[in-house]
């Protein structure tokens, strides 16, 4: 059995996150450790499974690096260089390298290649403009062309934009997220209605965003749409996780100006997100930038909830490319239309169409499926 080394540069619950914790509970802590580059949740969660972690904390100046610095990212360079060195060190004794963030992804291939250790890297970003910039995109399918064994794409959208790039499509397998269906089984209705009260007037419908709070994610689009919906409450989800602190300050004074703030709740970041997305009529997914998969529109129907999502990237194949719910991106109009139509359908319509699209995703996006074709890209990288 190849000895795992997983490395995540960050430690707080992104969706990636979720991902690594599945993957790391199923090689277990006789297989696998995991190496952070900063602290944060993720390790105490790590520790409740059994695995242990080794923080090796990075210089300010990588983790300051944005997805669209390009040039600037170049003052990273010696930090970079002093963590490759150091997870070289770190890696002595396992097989395998398996990368998890564009960060690690970056440091965990030079490492890769000055140890001669194989590396996987499972790529959960499109690589796109509307997510890095060019230099960002050239340098790592440089460097995953000649230091990643294979690379795991979590949808066609994210394999699609790594060939684009100029990937090795040979080295990529598409792999999609699975998502514990077993979480969103037994959300107990009480506890769900007992949620709600006290937020929104009773008959109020309420609509639920969830994820954390980024320009990307598109939060504003919903605030935007809450004008054309009189009566309608909007219960968002989710924080700032990495440092956009004034996306979220500008969400606020955007949800004033526009005279909905009375409608809009403020929830944070939680731990229950399967009572959550039960307590409200509908989720919605407003990511103005192609969503590389969205687990979150997986939560919603497990949860049995109708999902407005737009309409691109991961989400296009998460509903199916004709699914009546794919909404224009970054339009509060359109999205406007969808929330009324979708709360005025008869309930019956509705939940038929939740129950058709749930059986479909559980099926597509299951954890044991993922983690059998895990298995099966680490060992041919071995
Ligand atoms: N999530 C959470 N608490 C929150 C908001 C989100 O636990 O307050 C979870 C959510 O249930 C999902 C993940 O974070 O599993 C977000 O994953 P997604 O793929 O939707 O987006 P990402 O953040 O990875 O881009
Ligand atoms: C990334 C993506 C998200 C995806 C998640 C899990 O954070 O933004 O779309 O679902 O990884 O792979």
């Amino acid at each position: 059995m190849p000895r795992i080394l997983i490395v995540n540069h960050a430690a707080e619950l992104g969706g990636a996150e979720h991902g690594l914790l599945d993957i790391a509970a199923h090689f277990g802590p006789a297989r696998c450790h995991v190496v952070l580059f900063a602290d944060g949740p993720l390790r105490a969660r790590l520790a409740d499974i059994g695995i242990a972690t080794t923080l090796l904390a990075a210089p300010r100046s990588l983790l300051r690096v944005r997805r669209e610095d390009g040039w600037r990212a170049l003052t990273a360079v010696p930090s970079v260089l002093l963590m490759v060195l150091r997870l070289a060190w770190a890696a002595r004794g396992y097989d395998v390298l398996y990368v998890n963030s564009q960060k690690a992804a970056m440091v965990g291939m030079l490492a890769g290649l000055l140890t001669g250790r194989p590396v996987v890297w499972h790529l959960r970003d499109i690589l796109s403009p509307a997510h890095f910039a060019r230099l960002q995109r050239q340098a790592v399918v440089w460097l995953a062309n000649r230091a990643a064994r294979r690379v795991i794409a979590i949808s066609e959208a994210t394999q699609q934009a790594f060939v684009a790039c100029g990937g090795d499509p040979r080295r990529v397998a598409m792999v999609p997220n699975g998502i514990d269906a077993a979480r969103f089984a037994g959300i107990d209705a009480l506890d769900a209605a007992a949620l709600r009260v006290g937020m929104a007037p009773a008959g109020a419908p309420v609509v639920g965003l969830f994820g954390r709070i980024t320009p990307w994610k598109g939060q504003h689009v919903l605030i935007s749409a809450l004008p054309d919906l009189p009566g309608v409450h909007a219960v968002i989800v989710g924080d700032a996780l990495f440092g956009e602190v004034a996306y979220r300050h500008a969400l606020h004074a955007l949800a004033e100006r526009l005279g909905v703030a009375g409608r809009v709740h403020w929830l944070g970041h939680r731990g229950d997100i399967p009572t959550l997305m039960r307590m409200v009529d509908l989720v919605v997914h407003t990511s103005v930038a192609p969503e590389p998969f969205g687990r979150v529109i997986v939560e919603a129907l497990l949860a049995g909830r109708p999902v407005l999502a737009s309409d691109q990237g991961g989400p296009r194949e998460v509903l199916g490319e004709e699914s009546p719910w794919l909404v224009a991106p970054e339009n509060p109009p359109a999205l406007a239309g969808a929330i009324r139509r979708t709360l005025a359908a008869p309930p019956g319509d509705v939940a038929a169409s939740v129950q058709a699209a749930r059986v479909r995703v559980r099926g597509l996006f299951d954890v044991p499926q993922m983690l059998r074709r895990i298995e099966r890209v680490v060992a041919e990288a071995t």
